[in-house]
């Protein structure tokens, strides 16, 4: 079966553009043992691929090298099953190359019952999804968000953040989100229901932070590190916790926030962490979202872009903040 396919075609020298990405025609093979053929219906992009990217691997998968196919976690719909108990036609969710159709593991796939809309459909690789549930082990197992509690949220916009603010309002909390635009400011409070939100552009983040909650934070949920990190240091209150969930502006190089002394004088915890490593709490992430998702207290954001070809914009769009939400690519529509 024909198949088209984005390869790494240069490596990026300075900032990731659609340019280092090419599209090409492929032929997507035959299931081995163990493998199974999918149709790819929705790809979701990551931001964090961009540090792979002719370089390392991380915990989330292998450097890419220019020739190579980057992966992402998509929504598919099997083609052959193979020798797998998957039936034809039936979707599932899992991770797989950037491709129209391919042959991936049957072991790596998570089967899903047909969605009832687009909505549900596209939840899969949002609140439901792999951001889901990293915004809920960082926000509600490991941060143990409660209600009353105010909370910040940096790249609160995003992927992971659009979840995490929406999981510590599902709890009660105050929150409060911080965003690059105008418009993603807006998203937070009239959509996804942040109390207060601020546009990181507007001046220093510490100021923009007090002002915005005067009486200090209980909880700070970091997607971006740096100077949000710093910021949240300082405001937070004796006792507080900070969830390092990622690094976004510091591009491949992380330094420590300056005022980690904050640590010590007011006794506040720092929890990172890597949601792979939680991969047995993904039943209760999905039986507490889901009902949340059906009692309408929660919701999918996501920014859409259509056909294969455009990845490399899409992705390109994600790593320059022109997206709402996590960034995801119709690639076909759903069977039925
Ligand atoms: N720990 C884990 O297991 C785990 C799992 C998945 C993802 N992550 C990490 O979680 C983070 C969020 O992932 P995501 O998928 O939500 O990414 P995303 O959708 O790209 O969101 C990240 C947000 O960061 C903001 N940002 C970008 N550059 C920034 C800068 N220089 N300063 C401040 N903010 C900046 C952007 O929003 P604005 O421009 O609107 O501010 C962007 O929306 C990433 O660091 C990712 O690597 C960690």
């Amino acid at each position: 079966m024909r198949c088209q396919e984005i390869r790494l075609t240069t490596v990026p020298t300075a900032e990731v553009t659609a340019a280092n990405f090419g599209v090409f025609e492929s032929d997507a093979g035959e299931p081995a043992p163990g493998e199974v053929l999918v149709g790819v219906l929705r790809l979701g992009l990551n931001a964090g691929l961009a540090h792979r990217l002719g370089g390392e691997g991380t915990a989330y998968g292998p450097g890419v090298g220019v020739g190579d196919v980057p992966t992402s976690d998509a929504v598919v719909e099997v083609l052959d099953p193979g020798d797998s108990d998957l039936p034809t036609g039936s979707l599932a969710v899992g991770k797989v190359p950037w491709c129209s159709a391919g042959v991936v593991e049957a072991a790596e796939l998570h089967p899903i019952e047909t969605p009832a809309g687009e909505d549900e459909l596209n939840a899969h690789l949002t609140i439901l999804g792999h951001v889901g549930f990293t915004a809920w082990t960082g926000m509600i197992h490991l941060g143990e968000v409660r209600a009353g509690e105010v909370v910040y949220v940096s790249g609160a916009a995003g992927g992971v953040g659009s979840c995490a603010v929406q999981f510590a309002k599902a709890t009660g909390a105050t929150v409060i989100g911080v965003a690059g635009s105008a418009e993603k400011v807006t998203l937070l409070t009239e959509v996804l229901g942040a109390d207060r939100a601020v546009n990181r552009h507007d001046g220093p983040a510490v100021d923009l932070l007090r002002e915005a909650a005067p009486d200090g934070i209980d909880l700070y949920y970091d997607n971006v590190g740096g100077e949000q990190l710093e910021a949240a240091l300082d405001v937070l209150r004796p006792g507080g916790r900070a969830i390092i969930c990622g690094a976004v502006s510091g591009g491949t190089r992380s330094d420590a926030p300056a005022n980690c002394r904050n640590l010590i004088h007011r006794e506040l915890t720092l929890r990172g962490f890597t949601v792979t490593a939680h991969e047995s709490l993904r039943g209760q992430f999905e039986s507490e979202v889901g009902a949340w998702l059906q009692e309408g207290r929660v919701r999918s954001v996501h920014t859409m872009f259509d056909g294969i070809e455009r990845v490399p914009e899409a992705f390109e769009s994600l790593l320059s903040g022109g997206s709402s939400g996590r960034l995801i690519v119709s690639m076909a529509s759903r069977p039925g």
